[in-house]
């Protein structure tokens, strides 16, 4: 049976994967499973030496094998904090005026591309068929085909691809879209990436064929943790905290695109044009930091802290905490129950690949009455999740009207919404998207064909 080779920056453990915890890992267990496979990417340390190339560590389980090799500190900075980080994520969510770039960031982000090739190549067979994941690596494909393999190589982008004048903004912008001309298939998220993709590669004479391939969760799996996780303590104790108020529910890596302050000013206009909502309604933010080491994000931490104290400081009374703001991981099973407790999901981020969290809040629903998903016209989830009440993240007036419409809203509407959204979350799921993206990546004229 011919081998699929998955490659991303981050490579999960072979016990995440045996637990299909997070979106793209579902996706990719799932596609995997039954297959003979090979992982590879970032060990995640830093004992990697400049001007050497490390050997990768291998660890095999099941039918997988999970090859890693580290970086080096300069590496790793100038390739994921850098480039990856501090000027790609941000062009990409629409925010040049976000983007530092550096030339020397540029290089090395292309050198442990190249890196990753030359330790990734000695470890291919004839048959395989490679799979490249995300914007640390775009110019995988074509450092992997000057390292002589011919195999098919497919790319998918997780995050938004913006239209061809804003991401050719960027120095290096079209060195990165030629690049793309080594892959057989590219993918990305959502009909308006793939039309901007397309733009930006004729304008620099690149053909090759882009498909939409929305991402999705396992629906059932979610469901079932999210049941599950009601009659822990853990619970018992949040749900006392509560107090029978109403719970508006965010959950998002604490990044500058999920549009967080904007959300907390949103909650502040709710309680100050609608005071009925007054010490009936908690709202709970967990954040978890995310890329702390990026200047952009540590400013984003610092105005939260100041947001969250100053709206406490104004609305909260004797017993009642408005704003509770929590930057700790908590773990996925009370996760998924707070879901289900929360009447309202409130999703604003300013741009987002596709969102997961939007279909994760819908899969944890009690179906007999489920709460109400507010979500971001700009979120790859939008055009899936017709039945949100969808609003423009950034007017706080905007989401504050539809957090009250929301918590007005009865049950037959919330029935009726939350039915559309949940047919949705089936029709596509994590293990769809792997099987689409995968078949057509078959269909497209083998690269060796010419040798047939
Ligand atoms: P992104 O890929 O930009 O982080 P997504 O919403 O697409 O955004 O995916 C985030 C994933 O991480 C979801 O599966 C979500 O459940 C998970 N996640 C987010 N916050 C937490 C948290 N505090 N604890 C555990 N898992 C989280
Ligand atoms: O989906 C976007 C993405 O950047 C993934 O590639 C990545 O694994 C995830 O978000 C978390 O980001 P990071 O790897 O930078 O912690």
């Amino acid at each position: 049976m011919a081998r699929l080779v998955i490659v991303s920056n981050r490579v999960p453990s072979p016990r995440e994967v045996t637990q299909a915890a997070g979106g793209l890992t579902v996706g990719l267990a799932d596609a995997i499973r039954g297959q003979p496979s090979l992982w590879f990417g970032w060990s995640g340390g830093t004992d990697g030496v400049d001007g050497t190339d490390p050997a990768p560590g291998i660890t095999v389980q099941d039918n997988v094998t999970y090859a890693t090799i580290p970086l080096s500190e300069r590496q790793l900075k100038g390739f994921y904090q850098g480039f990856s980080n501090g000027i790609l994520w941000p062009v990409c969510h629409y925010r040049v005026g976000l983007m530092n770039y550096s030339r020397d960031e540029l290089e090395t982000y292309l050198e442990v591309n190249r890196l990753y090739a030359r330790a990734l190549a000695p470890l291919l067979q004839p048959d395989d068929t490679i799979w490249v994941q995300d914007y640390q690596l775009f110019p995988l494909g074509e450092a992997l085909r000057a390292e002589g393999v011919n195999a098919r190589i497919g790319f998918f982008l997780h995050i938004p691809f913006p239209p061809e004048q804003l991401f050719r903004a960027m120095p290096g912008a079209d060195l990165l879209l030629r690049d793309l001309a080594a892959y057989d298939l590219i993918g990305v998220q959502t009909e308006q990436d793939a039309g901007n993709l397309r733009g930006a590669l004729r304008a620099v004479g690149v053909e090759r064929p882009v498909g939409a391939f929305p991402i999705g969760i396992d629906p059932e799996s979610f469901a079932r943790q999210a049941a599950r996780g009601e009659n822990t303590r853990e619970m018992g104790r949040f749900l006392d905290a509560l107090g029978g108020r109403s719970l508006i529910l965010g959950v998002d890596r604490l990044d500058y695109s999920k549009g967080i302050p904007e959300r907390f000013r949103g909650f502040d206009r709710l309680l100050k044009r609608f005071p009925e909502h007054r010490n009936k309604v908690s709202f709970l933010q967990i954040a978890p930091v995310s890329r702390g080491d990026v200047a952009e994000y540590q400013a984003l931490r610092r105005e939260l802290d100041e947001l969250a104290g100053r709206i406490n400081g104004e609305w909260a009374e004797i017993d009642w905490l408005p704003l509770r703001y929590i930057t700790r991981p908590i773990s996925r099973k009370v996760l998924a129950s707070v879901h289900r407790h929360a009447q309202i999901g409130l999703v604003t981020p300013l741009r987002d690949g596709m969102n997961l969290v939007a279909k994760e809040y819908v899969a944890a629903q009690n179906p007999a009455d489920p709460g109400v998903l507010i979500l971001s016209r700009f979120a790859g989830a939008a055009p899936e999740l017709g039945d949100a009440l969808l609003v423009n993240p950034l007017d706080p007036d905007e989401i504050a009207e539809a957090l009250d419409q929301a918590l007005r809203m009865g049950r037959d509407e919330r029935v009726t919404r939350w039915t559309g959204m949940n047919t949705a979350i089936h029709a596509a799921t994590a293990a769809s998207w792997a099987a689409d993206f995968l078949r057509a990546l078959g269909e497209t004229p083998d690269p060796r064909g010419a040798v047939a």
